[in-house]
């Protein structure tokens, strides 16, 4: 069986990887850069320091500093409008999964006519975008490592998802000094975003040896540093390997897709504007307790991935484990546990188990077939 795997360009992991931004730019020729980030990661001093950079080549910085987060189509084409307004050769997204997503849909739409909504899909877009580099500051979405990007449609109130090769980077620079400042809600949400990658990736059905070697590792490394990034966030150890694992969560999403959390996190998101991390956070356990039959080994490594005791147990009792696990690490960094504290009512959860069954790309990719009964009723257990 052939199993294909996409890797961006060029990547460099570790702390201080950023000074490796000049010899990239020259190597790709660029004379005017437009940078792509959000007020947050500015007030960091991140857009500073990486448009000095960028400046001390003797290249011309255009700044795109108004990314919101979750963003719209609307949002996207500002962007694309300012950027058409000032021809640029290169992009730079620079900040969590937002301005990544928005620099891949701009570096797109510059060279494919329509709207990205035309592109919601697989492997829809028919021409490679101008060159983009991609520097994460969050440890989380691993967009920086995905052909994926997300972006909610207003008119229907639902996030759609545009999957193609040439929505990965040219460069990938991932550095986790740039994380250090990243508040401790903030890191919390997107630390159990990048282990919902890894725990539905390897769970997968389009897994392979190659992905579980990344998802199984980026568990390891997410299990055990994020209650200490999220606790101590100058920790950078501790932030070092979470930068790692969202990497590692990512490259085995790009590869094996992701499952029902994220299909269920879509609508939750779109209705209730309820942040990408922190829904797929709450989800995570509930989902995994009716997705335990799909793999009982595979559940139960993660179970010992995450640091569980697993001697003399059966195997089902080692499965059941894993979601245990979540529940703690989510409870212990503050992540909300109930659907009802985002306002979601009982009379919501037919029309969003709904909605989550028609992300079949997402549902199809799920280690057991859930039926609409068997998501309500996960979405009621949520709920309070
Ligand atoms: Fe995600």
């Amino acid at each position: 069986m052939v199993h294909p795997f996409s890797l961006p360009g060029v990547n460099y992991y570790g702390q201080g990887a950023i000074a490796n931004l000049s010899d990239e730019l020259k190597e790709h020729g660029a004379s005017k850069v437009f940078l792509v980030s959000d007020s947050g990661v500015a007030s960091a001093g991140l857009v500073e320091q990486v448009s000095d950079l960028v400046k001390a080549n003797g290249l011309e910085v255009i700044q795109y500093l108004d990314v919101k987060p979750e963003p719209t189509v609307k949002d996207l084409e500002t962007c694309l409008d300012v950027f058409n307004g000032n021809r640029c050769d290169l992009i730079i997204g620079l900040g969590g999964g937002s301005p990544l997503d928005v620099a891949k849909g701009v570096s797109v739409l510059a060279t494919n006519e329509g709207s990205i909504l035309d592109y919601a899909g697989v492997n829809l877009i028919p021409k490679q975008g101008i060159p983009k580099f991609l520097i994460p500051t969050t440890s989380g979405t691993g967009a920086e490592v995905t052909k994926n990007a997300i972006f909610t449609d207003e008119k229907e109130k639902l996030k759609k998802g545009v999957v193609s090769k040439y929505l990965l980077p040219d460069v990938a620079i991932v550095d986790s000094e740039l994380t250090l400042s990243v508040p401790p809600a903030v890191t919390a949400a997107t630390g159990m975003d990048a282990l919902t990658h890894a725990i539905e990736s390897y769970t997968s059905p389009k897994a392979t040896i190659q992905t579980d070697l990344y998802a199984l590792k980026a568990i390891e490394l997410i299990s055990a540093s994020l209650r200490r990034a999220v606790s101590f966030g100058s920790d950078k150890e501790a932030r070092e390997k979470m930068a790692l694992g969202s990497v590692f969560a990512g490259i085995s999403l790009a590869n094996a897709g992701v499952g029902a959390v994220h299909a269920c996190a879509y609508p939750l998101g779109g209705k209730f504007g309820t942040g990408h991390g922190v829904t797929n956070a709450l989800l995570l356990p509930y989902i995994m307790e009716y997705n335990l039959i799909g793999d009982l080994q595979k559940f139960a490594n993660i179970a010992r991935a995450m640091g569980e005791v697993t001697e003399m147990l059966s195997l089902r009792e080692q499965a059941e484990l894993a979601s245990k696990a979540v529940f703690s690490l989510s409870r212990d960094i503050g992540i909300p546990q109930k659907l009802s504290e985002f306002g979601v009512k009982k009379e919501d959860i037919p029309g969003l188990a709904e909605a989550s069954v028609q992300v079949t790309r997402l549902m199809d990719n799920n280690p057991k077939k859930l039926t609409l009964e068997e998501v309500q009723e996960c979405l009621y257990k949520a709920l309070d």
